[in-house]
């Protein structure tokens, strides 16, 4: 089975087989995304914002909870390495995550 994301602000969509984290669907097409722990849900660094279909998203864990904290969580907040995608889903990559300059600019 396949699910669709939508990445903001670059208005990139990919379809994936469904089980694909966040992360791993945004890297798959070349966006840049930090990710700083590699995955490990230890950084935050990864974190995005579910803009449509949190419905189909896999659930909070509790390392999610830990790591993001209520406040987070309630401005559908999640971390991309974690986040498994189960359904169509529109995710923001926030604008204060590039890795240099460069990303900055391209952002
Ligand atoms: S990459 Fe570090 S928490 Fe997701």
């Amino acid at each position: 089975m396949e699910s669709t994301v939508t990445f903001l602000p670059k208005n990139k969509k990919t379809r994936i087989p469904s089980g694909t984290t966040i992360l791993e669907a945004s890297l798959g097409i070349g966006l840049v995304h930090r990710h700083v722990c590699g995955g490990n849900a230890t950084c935050g660094t990864c974190r995005v914002i579910i803009l449509e279909g949190k419905e189909n998203l896999s659930p909070i864990s509790k390392r999610e909870f830990q790591l993001l904290g209520e406040d987070r969580i309630q401005q559908n907040c999640r971390l991309a390495c974690q986040c498994k995608i189960l359904g169509e889903v529109v995710v923001k990559i926030p604008s204060w995550l590039p890795v240099s300059v460069q990303d900055a600019q391209n952002s």
